[in-house]
């Protein structure tokens, strides 16, 4: 994993703000190396918040149709519930981006069959779509490689539908996963896996709110994937954790 990076702006505007400039750079910079952009989005509230900032400054100029949208997670209900996070992610203004609906890869809903027959689909998608590393190796079967993983932190230090506590997400041979007792509703979820979460190029986390201070100050002393699965997340060339001052406020700045 590549060390940390600390990006922290006054509040959770500013820091979309941020982010959305910065993915238009990190999209710019994949299809100058002559490939496809593969971004992973977020659900929650901070994902709500980067796409309204993404779509605000988009940009007609850029081949979107070179441009590949994911999620790292899913709320496991029917397709266009307003739990979903691709749901989330078109009220947002997904639409207005110039991506090309077939370029934007959601992950099956409840209404596609059971949530282990959906987490199988999707990880058959990534395989077909991104490159994969590693294809071939027994230990580490095709993994996509994400330009961008964007990942929202809980409270409680999970990432994705990656929930603290659960050891049965400790998986090293798959790439998505159904999880069945999240937490947070909805219970049952996809999920992208540690392993997975690990190829990413870049993996940017981001946090805002006085009531995630706890869960980053944990993330950054912990490297404990089932007491805190934010711990353990980074990219392969780099890990930024993007907060808002509150959501920074119990870590120590060297
Ligand atoms: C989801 C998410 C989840 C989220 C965090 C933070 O589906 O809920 O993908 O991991 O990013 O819970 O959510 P907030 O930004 O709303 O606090």
């Amino acid at each position: 994993m590549s060390d940390r990076t600390i990006e922290i702006r006054p509040d959770k505007n500013e820091l979309a703000a941020a982010v959305a400039e910065a993915l238009e750079q990190a999209v710019d910079a994949a299809l100058q190396r002559g490939r496809n952009a593969h971004i992973a989005l977020t659900g929650g509230s901070m994902g709500e918040a980067l796409m309204k900032a993404w779509v605000a400054r988009a940009d007609d100029e850029r081949d979107w149709t070179r441009v590949h949208i994911w999620w790292g997670d899913e709320r496991f209900v029917p397709a266009g519930d307003d739990d979903r996070n691709d749901k989330q992610a078109d009220d947002a203004g997904l639409k207005k981006l110039g991506v090309p609906a077939n370029n934007v890869h959601r992950m099956p809903s409840s209404d596609d069959g059971d949530a282990a027959a959906g987490a199988e689909a999707y990880a058959q998608e990534l395989a077909v779509f991104t490159d994969v590393t590693a294809v071939g190796l027994p230990e580490k079967p095709q993994m996509p490689t994400f330009d961008v993983l964007m990942l929202g932190v809980g409270p409680d230090g999970h990432v994705a539908s990656l929930f603290p506590g659960h050891r049965d997400q400790l998986v090293d041979r798959v790439t998505v996963v159904a999880v069945q007792d999240a937490p947070k509703p909805p219970p049952t979820r996809l999920s992208l896996t540690f392993p997975a979460l690990a190829e990413a190029r870049e993996v940017w986390l981001m946090v805002a709110g006085e009531d995630k201070a706890d869960a980053v100050a944990t993330a950054f002393s912990s490297s404990d994937p089932v007491e805190c699965p934010a711990s353990v997340v980074g990219g392969q060339v780099s890990t930024t954790w993007w907060l808002d001052t509150a959501a920074a406020s119990k870590v120590e700045q060297s």
